[in-house]
């Protein structure tokens, strides 16, 4: 399973614990500190670490004797120890005492980040074995992507084969399909599950603000720029990186994006050094894109780039019959993080949301659970606490027999196709119910 990395900084210094804190915990990793070695071992009797980061000069028990105590509670935290004092005696003694690696103060960041991702390679390659030991490979988090239907078995085949390579990938549907739930599957079964999703949401920034946050920037690069930043290609570092909404970038940054997924390389805003990532890119938009090649604005090259792989998420109204599930795995999740006893929902109500077509698909759906479940009074969701009335024809009706159709599908629907019932509700006797069905070639969903 992917899931953050824990760090522990322990050093007497503490410019020095607030420094490893800050830029790691910016790295995506969960940093905890202590300023002595006694309450570092306390800090580990009660909970692990993936790597302890631990000076070897500090007051009281120094850190080899702390590497030690350590080694002896057979943990299997990696221990990498920083010292001033750059003796090859004390770094020898502490990998003989087996300490992972040394580092000597004063260090530059960028070698730390690099020991740290050594780490996290040899704990990812250890926790693979451990997996592998005890179970055949199958989707992980996927129990969050639900659905039973055809086309939602279709898109969990295409993740599973997607996440095993690297190519990049765009992801295409309405909003609320579960694009970015999507991603973040393939994410989490790929061989770079140990290693961070970095997510960038385009459409949300300007273009210069795009820039700076894909690419990081140097101290000084603008007005504001107080530090140094890294961008979140560099973030994405042996994971992946989520661009959403691709279709919203300008042709500029089209151009830039083009340049660093060819060289896997850039500088930072106002750098001068060329910093080489290793991420593979997973997009989304709701948009077609080859339409906008067509029409010239979106780059072509860019697109092939990005499309090698493409993956098809269904609206909700083309796979219904996932309804029940989905309401059932959405009351559970509003019942649980509100803290309620489990409730259910009424049959008149489940079947009425499988006439709805969801406009706003999945999370549409959710909205709806979770306001039934504040809403309502702690016992069954029942229609009135759905509000679906006004909706219930859709927004695509474009004639009077468009409006025709949907009503009687409605009705159909309601009385499960039970044809006289439907025909007594729509005051139509039943040959005429049948010339209709077969005018509008109704036909219905299982
Ligand atoms: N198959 C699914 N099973 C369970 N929950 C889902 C599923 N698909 C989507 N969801 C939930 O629906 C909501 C919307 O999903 P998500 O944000 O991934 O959609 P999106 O396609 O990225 O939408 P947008 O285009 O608006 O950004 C989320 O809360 C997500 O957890
Ligand atoms: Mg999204």
């Amino acid at each position: 399973m992917a899931r953050k990395i824990t760090i522990l900084v322990v050093d007497d210094e503490e410019s020095v614990r607030d420094s490893l804190f800050n830029w790691f915990t910016e790295d995506g990793f969960h940093v905890e500190c202590a300023e002595n070695a006694k309450k570092a071992l306390t800090m580990l009797e009660s909970g692990n670490f993936d790597i302890i980061l631990a000076d070897i000069k500090m007051p009281g028990m120094d850190g080899l004797e702390m590497l030690r105590r350590i080694k002896s509670l057979k943990s299997n935290s990696i221990v990498i120890v920083m010292t001033a004092f750059a003796t090859v005696d004390t770094a020898v003694k502490a990998l003989k005492d087996g300490a992972f690696d040394y580092v000597t103060k004063p260090f530059d960041p960028d070698d730390l980040t690099h020991l740290i991702r050594n780490a996290t390679k040899q704990i990812s390659l250890t926790e693979e074995n451990e997996t592998l030991k005890t179970k055949i490979i199958s989707l992980e988090n996927i129990e969050d992507l639900i659905g039973n239907s055809e086309p939602m078995r279709q898109v969990l085949r295409e993740v599973e084969s997607v996440a095993q390579t690297n190519s990049s990938v765009i992801i295409t549907g309405e909003s609320g399909t579960g694009k970015e739930l999507v991603a973040r599957a393939i994410h989490s079964n790929s061989p770079r599950k140990f290693f961070p999703f970095v997510s960038v949401h385009c459409g949300a920034l300007t273009e210069s603000l795009l820039e700076s946050e894909l690419f990081g920037h140097e101290k000084g690069a603008f007005t504001g720029a107080m530090y140094n930043r890294k961008g979140r290609f560099e973030m994405a570092d042996n994971g992946s990186i989520f661009l959403d909404e691709i279709a919203t970038i300008s042709s500029k940054m089209q151009v830039e994006l083009l340049r660093v997924l060819e060289t896997k390389s850039f500088m930072r805003v106002g750098g001068n050094k060329e910093i080489v990532s290793d991420f593979r890119v997973i997009c989304a938009t709701n948009r077609n894109l080859k339409n906008m090649v067509e029409k010239g604005t979106f780059r072509e090259d860019l697109f092939y780039r990005l499309n090698v792989m493409n993956i098809q998420l269904p609206p909700l109204r083309d796979r219904l019959e996932d309804i029940p599930l989905l309401v059932d795995y959405f009351i559970r999740k509003y019942c649980t993080s509100m803290n309620k006893p489990l409730i259910s929902i009424d049959t008149s109500a489940l079947n009425r949301l499988q006439e709805f077509n969801f406009p706003g698909n999945i999370r549409e759906l959710e909205n709806m659970i979770e306001r039934a479940i504040v809403v309502g009074n702690g016992k069954k969701i029942t229609l009135k606490d759905l509000p679906l009335e006004k909706t219930m024809i859709t927004s695509t009706v474009e004639s009077l027999d468009d409006f025709e159709k949907a009503f009687i599908l409605q009705i159909l629907n309601k009385y499960s196709w039970n044809i006289s019932r439907t025909a007594t509700a729509l005051k139509v006797d039943r040959v005429t119910l049948y010339n209709k069905i077969k005018k509008y070639d109704l036909k219905q969903v299982k």
